[in-house]
């Protein structure tokens, strides 16, 4: 019978450890949860863009937290993703002004054109689907956020073409909100 091996427990490179004992260092010992939101999109950011079980595992360990702290977290909130995606999320919202401008349609159409339903990640691994609840940016609706970047006005066929091209200019340069300065967007604002 051949041998089995583990797979490799997911380890934080050492830019990623860096930071968040820079983020540790803001909190007294008994308040190391006060992180988790951040760790997480650390981790989502490193490992592939979601959070797999061992990777919740390796947060709750890194903080001090039992896994189901982490779990209650990460299945909470839709910014994170629990099985693995394509090279851009497409987070498309479906709530009230959004949908009275259009997102309905907007989805069919990004359905139609990547070929993944709502869920799922298109053939080509491009591209995953997702619904969201309101992403605050109702004037402009109909609004697809993607990693950190707003795509608003998708209510034309010309203004979704672009938002895919442009996408599709970065398809096969993965992409990592931290590229530019090893940091996720949301931690830069920390730094100015
Ligand atoms: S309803 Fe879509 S951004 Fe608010």
């Amino acid at each position: 019978m051949e041998p089995t091996t583990a797979p490799a427990k997911p380890r934080f490179s050492p830019a990623a450890q860096a930071e968040i004992k820079r983020l540790l260092a803001h909190y007294p010992d008994d308040r190391k949860k006060s992180t988790l939101l951040p760790v997480l999109h650390i981790a989502q950011a490193e490992f592939g863009g979601w959070v797999s079980p061992e990777v919740q595992d390796l947060v709750a360990e890194t903080l001090g937290l039992r896994p189901i702290e982490v779990y209650e977290v990460s299945t909470f909130y839709t910014m994170f993703n629990l099985k693995p995606v394509g090279k851009h999320v497409l987070e498309i919202c479906r709530t009230g002004p959004c949908m009275l401008r259009g997102s309905d349609e907007l989805t069919a159409h990004l359905e139609r054109i990547t070929g993944a339903k709502v869920g799922e990640t298109s053939p080509d691994g491009n591209f995953t689907l997702k619904e969201v609840e309101c992403l605050a940016a109702c004037g402009f609706a109909p609004v697809v956020q993607v990693r950190e970047k707003y795509y608003e006005s998708l209510d034309t066929v010309e203004n979704v073409q672009a938002m895919l091209n442009e996408l599709h200019g970065l398809v096969h340069r993965p992409i990592l909100p931290w590229e530019e300065t090893g940091l996720p967007t949301s931690l830069q604002k920390q730094h100015n």
